[in-house]
């Protein structure tokens, strides 16, 4: 039975998503608050050996449904092996990437669907659902441009760009349908200040 509390954190590419999760983690041991961080795919031994052949760029080959059925198996092993055990000792655990980002990534942007998603990742939207999901909402453009821009003659990169606002799209509609859990943080200004919105978030929610 879940005693502790699930947060999950989503976003597109270049939205500092890493930096802020760096920065929460530093807050949470100022502040004496015991947790337990994880990130996906990842997380375990076997989920780690997965994580690599999703990435390995030698696998161009790989299949959409191929790679989200892998993420679905990185993840079910990531929540029996230390998610499901630790909730259910009630820790406070933190995911970089959850089931949204399968969602966003292969049911929107890759096109497989939402309904095939939520099928493959079954054991996760039956059983261990996040309390809250913090997507850090900065459109893909606006990433772009705190990059430095896209190459308009690079047609990798151009198509790259409308991937990745597929999946921004498919963050949109997910924060609209899960408004309970969702708590959407404009990204927009300096990482201090994202960092600060975050915390008020998860104080309003009696998180912290
Ligand atoms: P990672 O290097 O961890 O990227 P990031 O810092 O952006 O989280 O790589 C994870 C990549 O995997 C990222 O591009 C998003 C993608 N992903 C999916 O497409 N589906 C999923 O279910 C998950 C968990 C990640």
């Amino acid at each position: 039975m879940k005693k502790g509390i699930f947060i999950t954190f989503e976003g597109c590419e270049g939205v500092g998503k890493s930096s802020q999760l760096r920065m929460l983690q530093d807050y949470l041991r100022e502040q004496n608050i015991a947790f337990y961080f994880t990130r996906e795919p990842g997380g375990t031994g076997v989920s780690e050996q997965i994580r690599a052949v999703i990435l390995d760029g030698k696998n161009s080959a790989m299949a959409d449904e191929c790679e989200a059925l892998l993420y679905a198996a990185a993840r079910v092993q990531l929540l029996k092996e230390e998610i499901e055990p630790r909730l259910n000792r009630g820790e406070l655990v933190i995911c970089d990437r959850y089931v949204d980002s399968s969602l966003a990534y292969q049911g929107y942007a890759r096109g497989l669907g939402v309904d095939y998603v939520k099928s493959i990742n079954d054991y996760a939207f039956k059983n261990v659902m996040p309390d809250y999901t913090i997507f850090l909402r900065l459109p893909p453009s606006e990433a772009f441009k705190r990059k430095g821009g896209v190459d308009g003659t690079d047609r990798v990169e151009l198509s790259g760009v409308d991937f990745h606002n597929a999946v921004f799209e498919g963050y949109n509609k997910l924060a609209s349908e899960y408004k309970d859990r969702f708590i959407v943080i404009e990204a927009t200004g300096t990482k201090y200040e994202t960092q600060q919105k975050i915390i008020s978030a998860l104080k309003e929610r009696g998180v912290l």
